[in-house]
């Protein structure tokens, strides 16, 4: 039986001051719910503070994105190795904003990998992650130009195949993978929880080829796109949906933990 888990995805929202306040709203609502797992992935700069209150707290700490290499010179990156040191549990890889998607199907191969993720990135930023022991949220999902295509599922096939590349059956238990279809995004579009499972079913089959099917029974498959208090139970309470990562809806407390209560 997998726990749930709901991880709030800050974005770049809340100032320090904001983001201890949103904290201390968060925290009894997550502590009174011990049966459901709760990550907050606040900006870099807030991650100290939000660290400390969450030290006595069942609410683990995650980040929203990370650099591969250690350490060098890599202008503006943080690494795997500084958020383990911070304890970070999680960390968001290939998410549709840093892959520089917003809603395109294709990132000219001529940008700069520092600036746009592609499969290789967050394969390597995956290998990293693993190896200080940082659970990587590995995002996946299609565009509305794709789906229009009836591209969905060899997107999400392609961006799991490349993305997990080389990494063990064994790694493959400290995974969490959040399928997020981008024109879901923001847009208050939710897809219907019917697709969304089974979507998350044809990612938890590719898991099993790569893996072997323990494996994937035990990896956490979150729906991530314009989860509310009002759709998060039926999305949750799918068979192959283990919870959710939460954009707008986690900026708030009360509706954070409306959706939190409903998973
Ligand atoms: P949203 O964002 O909930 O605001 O749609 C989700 C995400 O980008 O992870």
């Amino acid at each position: 039986m997998r726990t749930k888990l709901v991880v709030g995805n800050w974005k770049m929202h809340k100032t320090v001051a904001e983001a201890a306040a949103l904290v201390e709203g968060v925290v009894p609502a997550a502590e009174s719910h011990p049966e459901v797992d709760v990550a907050l992935c606040p900006p870099f700069l807030a991650l100290p503070k939000v660290a400390e209150l969450l030290k006595r707290s069942h609410v683990k700490l995650g980040a929203q994105d990370c650099f591969w290499e250690d350490e060098g010179a890599f202008t503006g990156k943080v690494s795997p190795k500084m958020l383990a040191d911070f304890c970070a549990s999680f960390c968001i890889v290939g998410h549709s904003e840093t892959r520089g998607r917003f809603g395109k199907v294709e990132v000219p191969l001529t940008t700069l990998s520092h600036f746009s993720e592609t499969d290789e990135t967050v394969n390597l930023k995956i290998k990293a992650l693993l190896y200080y022991a940082v659970t990587p949220i590995l995002c996946v999902g299609e565009t509305s130009d794709e789906r229009a295509a009836g591209e969905t599922d060899s997107v999400i096939l392609r961006q799991l195949e490349r993305g997990l590349g080389g990494v063990s059956s064994d790694e493959l238990y400290g995974l969490v993978v959040a399928y997020e279809p981008v024109w879901a995004i923001g847009t208050g579009q939710t897809c219907d929880a019917q697709e969304a499972d089974r979507v998350c079913g044809l990612i938890r089959g590719l898991l099993g080829q790569i893996g072997g099917p323990e494996a994937a029974e035990e990896v956490r498959i979150l729906y991530g796109g314009s989860v509310k208090p009002e759709n998060a139970f039926e999305l949750f309470h799918m068979p192959q949906i283990d919870g959710g990562l939460v954009g707008g809806a986690s900026l708030q407390a009360d509706s954070f933990a409306r959706i939190i209560a409903a998973s």
